[in-house]
């Protein structure tokens, strides 16, 4: 009977424990995937993305490979506009990388896949706002866009895919993205007024067509049907957004330290250089060369779409072939982590994208009611440095589509008080970062002071370096090396 009823007794603070639990992630106190974790080791603990109940404890490379085609599915959740009643939304700052796309490389001797980059109804994916957007950019030829973007397509249209060009599935999971934003954002949150004008927009892309379309996608997901003559989208020539302050030697030098690291661990994995050998001989060209392709960009592309592997009449590239070639990539990025060295690239690399999302958020804070959503279109060598930068470091390498957002909010009882949230692909993060870490320690203040951000970019990611640099211009120029 006692027995019994200490099993009863176990049972019953297993159920609170489980339902504590639960509200701790849902009030996200605790980071969800802290505590959805079995706690292996504080690695994979620190694992930021889905986790889904489905995913696998080892690493396992075809789920990662899934993971990054983010083929569009029904509704994901997201964490984004999650505050306490008495805060106000005051700014949003929207990362994105682009969708889906075509290789940027073909492998040699082989015929590409065949994939159609025309926008139509009866193709999965689909959006129902997929053909209003193909009309209203139709409409949009006489838009405002900082030169040279005026001479870019503003949609996929071409029935064999150019090398590098959105996809309708890139499209959808951008137009996915915007309308998910806007029901947090503008229809919960009344971000935006309803005449908003071009003033309360700040959009930047780089100079290709899959991250201009992929902005104009997000955009209008965002804003159905938005006045062409508000839409003022800014070209950023350098893919790490830092223009008018890109010359940074001392990056370089990390850099260049970084791409030897990575060529080392090529060279350790034996298995690696015989599955490229295999390849080559498949395909019928030195190991070099087929190197040089990128290969694993095509097969990526294949493995998205559901396509088969190139054959040729000496057999064909496999699903084994892909694992390792995968494998490698994880491998690789966890190695990274470890080395530091891309940490050191990473920090001077985002410093500029950082500066000036600080800045927006310091005008807005103060009031002033312009650039309180912006949008840079982006690359994932854009966004992976961010990530590290952050301190994020169990986040996963940018899927297609990723999304990184910055909220701004108020405390209405302290109007002097500003917080950041951060999210990544719907996770909240914000107390991953290596300047709110232990913030949430302190439950009283259920989000980020915007200070620490402030402090950080301005300050602290520079001594994080080691150097003794106490600002970007110093940082980039010590000789260290
Ligand atoms: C992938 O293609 C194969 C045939 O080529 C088909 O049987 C399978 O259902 C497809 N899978 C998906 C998820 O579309
Ligand atoms: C950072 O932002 C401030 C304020 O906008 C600006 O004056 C400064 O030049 C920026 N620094 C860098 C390195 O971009």
């Amino acid at each position: 009977m006692l027995f019994r009823n200490r099993f009863l007794l176990l049972l019953a603070l297993a159920a609170l424990l489980a339902f504590v639990s639960l509200s701790l992630q849902f009030f996200h106190l605790i980071p969800l995937s802290a505590a959805s974790k079995n706690g292996v080791s504080s690695k994979s603990r620190k694992r930021i993305m889905p986790a889904p109940v489905t995913e696998p404890p080892v690493m396992d490379p075809v789920y990662e490979a899934l993971l990054y085609c983010n083929t569009p599915s029904v509704a994901e959740r997201s964490m984004e506009g999650h505050a306490p009643h008495h805060f106000r939304l005051v700014s949003v700052h929207v990362l994105i990388r682009h969708g889906d796309r075509y290789p940027l490389y073909a492998i040699p001797r082989t015929k590409r896949p065949e994939i159609d980059c025309t926008l139509v109804a009866n193709r999965k994916p689909y959006h129902p706002k997929l053909e209003a957007f193909v009309s209203h950019m139709a409409r949009g030829s006489g838009a405002s866009f900082e030169s040279p973007l005026h001479s870019l397509p503003l949609y996929p249209s071409h029935p064999l895919c150019e090398m590098g060009e959105l996809t309708q599935t890139g499209v959808v999971q951008h137009l996915q993205n915007g309308q998910l934003l806007r029901d947090i954002y503008l229809k919960k949150h009344k971000l935006l007024p309803s005449e908003w004008s071009e003033d309360h927009l700040y959009l930047e892309t780089t100079g290709k067509s899959r991250t201009l379309q992929s902005g104009l996608a997000l955009l209008y997901g965002f804003l159905p049907d938005f006045d062409w003559t508000k839409v003022f989208f800014r070209h950023q020539p350098s893919a790490l957004f830092c223009s008018g302050s890109c010359y940074c030697p001392v990056r370089n030098q990390y850099l260049e330290k970084e791409q030897r690291r990575q060529y080392l661990l090529r060279l350790k994995n034996s298995q690696l250089e015989r599955t490229y050998g295999e390849m080559a001989k498949v395909v019928d060209v030195p190991t070099k060369q087929l190197r040089a392709a990128n290969p694993i960009d095509s097969l990526l592309c294949h493995f998205c779409h559901n396509v088969s592997f190139p054959c040729t009449r000496s057999g064909c590239i496999d699903m084994e072939h892909f694992k390792v070639l995968r494998t490698h990539q994880l491998e690789d990025e966890r190695e990274r982590r470890e080395k530091k060295l891309y940490l050191g690239y990473a920090l001077l690399g985002a410093h500029p994208i950082l500066n000036q999302t600080i800045s927006r958020m310091q005008r807005a804070a103060e009031g002033r009611e312009e650039e309180i959503f912006a949008l840079y279109s982006a690359h994932d060598v854009t966004l992976s440095p961010v990530l590290s930068a952050l301190g994020l470091t169990g986040a996963r390498f940018p899927r297609f589509a990723a999304r990184l957002i910055f909220e701004l909010w108020q405390d209405r009882e302290k109007p002097s008080e500003h917080f950041v949230r951060i999210l990544y692909n719907g996770m909240d993060v914000t107390f991953h970062t290596s300047f709110c870490q232990d913030h949430h320690k302190r439950p009283h203040k259920p989000m980020c002071p915007l200070e620490n951000l402030v402090h950080f970019v301005r300050r602290d990611m520079f001594a994080a370096l080691g150097s003794g640099s106490t600002n970007y211009y110093d940082a980039c120029h010590k000789e260290e090396f």
